[in-house]
């Protein structure tokens, strides 16, 4: 069965600095994976070049078995692919109903003229609504994001994605910053992600990651240590020892 994400032999180098070695990630459709590692092991700059942000020096980037790699982000996007930020990049003046409207908007080619047709996108902000219900922010859809507890500003990152209907979802720490009391909203949300959907989390959380993922890829400084089942994982001696032995206490 082709991949519905796939990376092969990916590499970049930061100047001196070796910032990803050799990846092979392969993600099938409905996949619940995670992509765990110490700070700074390279875990974001993965997602970047993934997406696009960054261009790999090394390797390719496959989308449904189509090779990527030169296409810039915005194609990428068109083509299935979502990611939330370490860091929530929202319109924090604008309501939730707003930011996840122009997502869609942008999807399905309604953004140029958003603004001044309120009434002939009805079906984009039908379908916000929808998503909104889904992940249970229909109560804050008026509320400038700005105003939002941070667990739930998080959510909105994850109904943005949503709204450009992925094939591929990258989810950079979507429980960071959100207090402990609050995660369990995050939990919540991605257990009940689309299951077509392909989802590669980085998350610090154990709780989540050993609760959420299937299969994990552990990475150190630039490259793959380990990969199998939670199981499998939580008992490797290697991963124990530089990663899940300092940081996470599984
Ligand atoms: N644009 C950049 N230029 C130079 N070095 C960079 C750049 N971005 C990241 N790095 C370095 O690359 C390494 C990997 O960083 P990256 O952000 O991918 O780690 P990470 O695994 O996501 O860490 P964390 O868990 O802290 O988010 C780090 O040493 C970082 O300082
Ligand atoms: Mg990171």
């Amino acid at each position: 069965m082709t991949a519905a994400l796939q990376t092969i032999a990916l590499g970049k180098h930061f100047g001196a600095l070796h910032v990803t070695r050799q990846v092979n990630l392969s993600l099938a459709a409905g996949a619940r994976h995670a992509l765990i590692g110490p700070n700074g092991a390279g875990k974001t700059t993965l997602i970047n070049l993934i997406t696009g942000a960054l261009s790999p020096d090394e390797g390719q980037v496959l989308l449904g078995g189509r090779d990527v790699t030169a296409l810039p982000q915005a194609r990428r996007v068109k083509q299935g692919l979502a990611r939330t930020y370490q860091i929530n990049q929202l319109f924090s003046d604008l309501s939730v109903l707003e930011n996840v409207a122009i997502s869609i908007a942008e999807r399905v080619g309604a953004a140029g003229n958003f603004w001044r047709r309120a009434s002939a996108n009805s079906h984009v902000i039908d379908e916000a609504v929808e998503l909104l219900a889904r992940l249970k922010l229909d109560a804050y859809a008026l509320t400038p994001v700005r105003e939002l507890p941070y667990g739930r500003q998080r959510l909105v990152e994850i109904a943005i994605t949503l709204g450009q209907k992925p094939t591929v979802l990258l989810l950079d720490e979507p429980a960071a910053g959100v207090p402990s009391a609050e995660s369990h909203i995050i939990l919540d949300a991605i257990a009940a992600l689309p299951e077509q959907i392909a989802v590669l989390i980085i998350e610090h959380d154990m709780d989540i990651v050993f609760r959420f993922a299937k299969f994990i890829t552990v990475l150190a400084s630039g490259g793959i240590i380990a990969q199998g089942t939670p199981e499998q994982i939580a008992g490797d001696a290697h991963v124990r020892a530089v990663y899940l032995g300092q940081g996470g206490d599984v």
